[in-house]
């Protein structure tokens, strides 16, 4: 029996988990469900990064200790891999005892080896913040939070010989032509190594949250050094477990984190004497409707919001989408498009019209066994191949081509308009062969409907690809229940796009037009919240609107026909894409629409007549 080792990054819990963390976990998911179908004996692992001054001051923000903080989010992350069905075998926290004791271990090793040598680490210091800072950071050559002066400082720290490594790296990936995946992102890395590395710092003292060396108690391990162990700490190092399972055949991560895997970690093994893993995979970067994912955008969307259209949906989104490798571009639309259109309409109206034929035409039973004219078209060694080369989207792909290969049989061979007994018997054969084989098939990426699909055949879950064989359903078999697998999205549709335009017209200074550009012009509600006289100019005044997502500051000329009074908390209508000008010296972003009579000289304000409308609503 082969085995499978596949890890995922251990994530910092100094936030809850995210549709990035999603994403390489779900994949893990995939490829560990797969190789368990194949017979594989599988090890999946995930878990968190716990220590480190990161997760220590998103504590301290919170006015927690850190233990205390990353206790509560531990719950946070395993709820969200519950609501995206992931089914791993451990979750390894940097916080547990053995695993805090294999860092030492690993650290120790390396001490032995003479890879380990007290230095200093010489930087930019604030002693307010307690932390090193590089020139960038600095706001003219001061501390970016205190604003006083930084200085030079040099704090003892032990140092890891990474130097020492330049040449046997280059020997390792030169041997090994996999470690490094996907291949287009081998010369980023190479060459980095091949620049020359330096010796990296691996200890801190200015602060505890860490594992202290198991050489010097005043130190605190350095949070990188602590958290790549956890990929031999999470299987039981040195035990049998270990034994079994190491060196990991997969470890995947986001190309932000590459460098550590692909050069520190084989370097840190070579030293300790640990075997190294077989590959490191560093898939590219989600962003949100073409935007980098952010909390000062707003825009992060958490589990819960991927998964409202069901976990199967978000897990076929996530690996159809996106070449594995590749960047790309999250929206809850294009999420709608694949579960409406492949989901429901394809494979769901199969599935449906399969069960409905076989309880019509065959009284729920499993007719006589056919020919093979369906199944075979089910490239499994293509879509193997695919998994092999971690082309998950393409393995997935594949699969569904022989979903559309079904509804095209089912199309062409119309057995409700078949007369001939033993074809139609052949077809309902088929068909019910059909159901089964995605039942199996589709269980890694779809885990939840394809046990919809083996219970409504009356059949196994998780069945091995030993099954895919046709011909092994027997006749005479009752098959159970229909039932719906998914439900069109329609309404959700619509306001997901909604939303959507909503979402990017919001974006200041996007689409400022100039004046009588009219038919770009953009309009929503506000309310004034604050008025104010423009200082330079008698007859304007500076209001303040508040929109609901943002404030603006507007310059408007309704001096003579309004009072400050009459006019706070009004609920006025904003054109929000008009450029901004400076009007006397005072800078007007938009403009109040009004309605004017010359003959009367008189101004009215646009106003809502709903209370309840939220500001930033838009007018169209
Ligand atoms: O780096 N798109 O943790 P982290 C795709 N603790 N993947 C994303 C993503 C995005 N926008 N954002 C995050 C750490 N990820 C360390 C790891 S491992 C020994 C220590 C995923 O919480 C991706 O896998 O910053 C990325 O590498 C990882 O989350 C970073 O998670
Ligand atoms: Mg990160």
């Amino acid at each position: 029996m082969a085995k499978y080792y596949v890890t995922t990054p251990i994530y910092y819990p100094n936030d809850i988990p995210h549709i990035g963390h999603a994403y390489t976990t779900v994949i893990a998911d995939v490829l560990a469900r797969w190789h368990k179908k194949l017979g594989d004996d599988v090890f999946f692992l995930t878990g968190l990064d716990e220590h480190g001054k990161k997760i220590q001051e998103a504590a301290e923000a919170k006015g927690m200790k850190p233990r205390e903080f990353v206790d509560k989010l531990v719950p946070e992350f395993k709820n969200a891999w519950k609501l995206l069905n992931l089914n791993y075998d451990h979750f390894v926290r940097t916080t547990d005892k053995d695993h805090e004791l294999v860092v030492k271990e690993v650290l120790k090793l390396c001490n032995k080896k003479g890879d380990i040598y007290k230095g200093f680490y010489e930087g930019l210091y604030c002693t307010g913040c307690e932390a090193y800072y590089t020139e960038k950071e600095l706001e003219e050559g001061n501390c970016p939070i205190h604003k006083k002066p930084v200085k030079t400082l040099k704090e003892e720290s032990y140092f890891f010989r990474l130097s020492k490594y330049q040449n046997k790296l280059l020997e390792f990936y030169d041997k090994n032509k996999e470690f490094i995946s996907p291949g287009y992102r081998k010369p980023e890395i190479i060459n980095r190594v091949k620049e020359g590395l330096n010796d990296i710092s691996i200890s801190r003292t200015s602060f505890k949250w860490g594992v202290d060396l198991p050489f010097d108690k005043n130190h605190v391990t350095y949070v990188w050094f602590d958290a790549l162990t956890n990929y031999i700490s999470g299987i039981g190092y040195p035990k049998a477990k270990f034994k079994k399972y190491w060196p990991a055949d997969l470890h995947l991560v986001g190309k932000d984190i590459f460098f550590f895997h692909a050069v520190l970690w084989p370097a840190m093994l070579m030293s300790a004497g640990i075997k190294n893993p077989k590959k490191v995979f560093a898939h590219g970067w989600w962003t949100i409707d073409g935007q980098k994912m952010s909390k000062s955008l707003g825009n992060v969307v958490n589990i819960p919001e991927l998964v409202k259209y069901g976990t199967d949906s978000a897990r076929y989104f996530l690996v159809r989408e996106v070449p594995f490798g590749a960047d790309g571009d999250f929206s809850m639309k294009l999420l709608v498009q694949r579960h409406n259109k492949e989901l429901l309409n394809d494979l769901g109206n199969f599935v449906n019209r399969s069960m409905a034929l076989l309880n019509k035409y065959s009284n729920g039973k499993i007719p006589k066994k056919g020919k093979d004219e369906l199944c075979k078209l089910f490239n499994f060694n293509a879509t193997k191949k695919f998994i092999d080369i971690l082309e998950t989207h393409n393995a997935l792909s594949e699969i569904f081509k022989f979903v559309n290969e079904c509804n095209k049989y089912v199309n062409e061979k119309q057995p409700w308009n078949e007369e001939d007994e033993k074809i139609l018997s052949n077809i309902l054969y088929n068909l019910a062969e059909a159901l089964r084989y995605l039942s199996i098939i589709l269980e890694p990426f779809i885990p939840e409907t394809a046990g919809k699909i083996a219970k409504q055949m009356n059949l196994k879950d998780k069945l091995s690809f030993k099954e895919l064989k046709f011909g092994k359903l027997k006749e005479g078999h009752k098959i159970g229940k229909t039932e719906i697998l998914f439900m069109k999205i329609e309404e959700e549709e619509k306001m997901a796009k909604k939303e959507e335009i909503a979402n990017v017209e919001m974006v200041k200074g996007k689409d400022w037009i100039e004046f009588g550009d009219w038919e770009k012009m953009k309009l929503r509600t506000g309310t004034i919240k604050k008025v104010q006289q423009h200082p330079n100019a008698d007859n304007l005044y500076v209001i303040i609107v508040d929109l609901g997502y943002e404030e603006r500051q507007l310059v408007a000329g309704l001096k003579k026909f309004y009072a400050i009074d009459e006019l706070m908390n009004k609920k006025v209508i904003v054109f929000t894409n008009l450029k901004p000008a400076v009007i006397r010296g005072i800078e007007s972003e938009g403009m109040i629409l009004a309605a004017e009579d010359a003959k009367s000289c008189t101004v009215g304000l646009l106003t809502v007549d709903k209370k309840e409308l939220k500001d930033g609503a838009v007018i169209r």
